[in-house]
């Protein structure tokens, strides 16, 4: 069975196409052509995810193609901030997206703040013909003060998981991959995948 991911991302196409179980073939974006940034106008992590796999299941349609297809979104949510930057977190700084530019935004709202719990979100949405099923993955941590690490991308140089001292950028990928909010969402994609019938 074809399984679409509507992602353009090839790191997350292989991270995810080494785990997912047989018999379904992982394809993404640039496999059925679809090479433009699929519109994110929703306003939640939650829509955003939604309306991604919606947008790949109706150019599916169109092609007469019958296929799972899932989608991801993802963000960060500063409680001192009331949740932001959240569905907004790629541009939290303006377009074109930098994260450099959201990292020291985010240090400059929390100036001299000592409230600095945060969580990590994954929301990612599979629809099967007309069943929409979602998966939820989070992780909760603080911000530091100044940006730590080189791996990772986004804001992994700001954020430190609960239990940890290090960022994430610090953690490596290895650790990061094991515990981080996508990681829980695609297990829990993977686990209702290798069982469905
Ligand atoms: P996406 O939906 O996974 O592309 O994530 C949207 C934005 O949230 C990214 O551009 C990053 O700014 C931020 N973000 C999401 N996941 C992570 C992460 O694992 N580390 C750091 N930043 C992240």
């Amino acid at each position: 069975m074809k399984l679409y991911f509507a992602s353009a991302n090839k790191k997350k196409i292989e991270e995810i196409k080494a785990i997912v179980p047989k018999p379904f073939d992982l394809f993404g974006l640039s496999d059925i052509g679809i090479v433009d940034d699929i519109p994110e106008p929703g306003t939640t992590i939650k829509e955003n995810s939604y309306l991604k796999a919606l947008y790949v299941c109706d150019f599916l349609k169109q092609k007469n193609e019958e296929a799972f297809v899932f989608a991801d979104d993802s963000g960060l949510e500063v409680e001192a901030l009331f949740g932001a930057p959240g569905v907004y977190s790629a541009r939290y700084a303006g377009s074109p997206k930098s994260d450099e530019d959201n990292n020291s935004k985010l240090l400059t709202e929390l100036k001299n703040r000592t409230l600095r719990k945060a969580r990590f979100v994954t929301i990612i949405t599979l629809i099967i013909t007309d069943e929409v099923y979602y998966f939820e993955g989070e992780i909760k941590g603080t911000i530091s003060y100044e940006p730590r690490g080189k791996s990772g991308f986004g804001y992994d140089p700001l954020f430190i998981p609960t239990g940890y001292r290090s960022t994430f950028a610090e953690l490596g990928p290895e650790i990061k991959n094991s515990i981080s909010h996508r990681a829980i969402a695609v297990k829990k994609l993977i686990e209702f995948l290798a069982k469905y019938k």
